[in-house]
C-alpha cells in the first residue's frame, strides 16, 4: 500500500515509519518533511493531498503539547494544539475521505493524560474530542475507508527524553504495534489503547 505518515520523523512517526516501509511505500511528511503538510494550516492539508496523489491511508502521528497550566499559563499557551492536533486531525479526516483510495484508511493519534498530572488539562479536553469523533466520523466515511484511533499514555522514550522514569510509560515500539494493528483489516471506528 502507498501510506502517507504524518510526523516522521517523531518519537513514535520515526519508528512507525520505519517499522512500515518493510512492506508498504510510504510517504514521509512533516512542516520539515519530505513532503511537507502543517496540520495547523488547512491549505497545506490539501496540498499534500495534491502532492502525494493516489493514496491507501494517511496516519497523523505529529505535533506535541505542552504542559500549561490552567490558571498559570497565557492563552497561546494554554491552547497550543488546538489548530494542529484537534482541528487539524479532523480536517485531515475529512480531506481524507474525498482523496484516500476506496476501502482505504485513515489513523489519527489522541492520548490518555493522567488526571493527576498538572498541566494537561488542555490535552485532555482534546484527546476526549478527538476519541468522541473517532467512531462517529467513521460511520459517515464513504466508500469504505476506516477511521480509527491510536490513544497512547506516557511514551517511555518521551518521559525518559525529560528526565524522568520511563518505566511509567509505554515503550514506542508497543505503541508502533497498535498503529500497525490498524492497517490491514476491518478495524473501524475504535481507539485503541497500546
Ligand atoms: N510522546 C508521548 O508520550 C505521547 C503520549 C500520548 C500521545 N502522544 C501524541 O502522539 C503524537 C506524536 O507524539 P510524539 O511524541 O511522537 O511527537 P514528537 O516526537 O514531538 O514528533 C512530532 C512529529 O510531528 C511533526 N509535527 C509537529 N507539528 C506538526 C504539524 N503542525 N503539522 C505536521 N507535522 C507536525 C514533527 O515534525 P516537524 O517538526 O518537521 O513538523 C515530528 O515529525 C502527538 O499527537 C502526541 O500528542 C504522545
Amino acid at each position: 500500500m502507498r501510506i502517507v505518515v504524518i510526523g516522521a520523523t517523531g518519537t513514535i512517526g520515526a519508528p512507525l515509519a520505519d517499522a512500515l516501509a518493510a512492506d508498504h511505500d510510504i510517504v514521509r511528511a512533516s512542516r520539515r518533511g519530505a513532503v511537507r503538510v502543517d496540520l495547523a494550516d488547512p491549505g497545506s492539508i490539501e496540498a499534500m493531498f495534491t502532492t502525494v496523489g493516489n493514496i491507501d491511508g494517511v496516519i497523523a502521528v505529529a505535533g506535541s503539547g505542552r504542559l500549561a497550566g490552567i490558571s498559570d499559563s497565557s492563552d497561546e499557551e494554554y491552547f497550543t494544539g488546538l489548530d494542529s492536533k484537534y482541528l487539524g486531525q479532523m480536517r485531515l479526516v475529512r480531506q481524507a475521505a474525498r482523496r484516500v483510495n476506496d476501502g482505504g484508511f485513515v489513523t489519527i493519534t489522541s492520548g490518555v493524560v493522567p488526571s493527576t498530572e498538572a498541566g494537561l488539562s488542555f490535552a485532555a479536553a482534546v484527546n476526549a474530542g478527538l476519541d468522541g469523533f473517532v467512531p462517529a466520523a467513521a460511520a459517515e466515511m464513504p466508500r469504505g475507508i476506516r477511521v480509527n484511533s491510536v490513544s497512547p499514555g506516557w511514551i517511555s522514550e518521551t518521559l525518559e527524553s525529560i528526565g524522568r522514569d520511563g518505566t511509567a510509560g509505554t515503550p514506542v515500539a508497543e505503541v508502533v504495534a497498535a498503529y500497525l494493528q490498524l492497517i490491514d483489516g476491518t478495524t473501524n471506528g475504535q481507539v485503541l489503547h497500546p
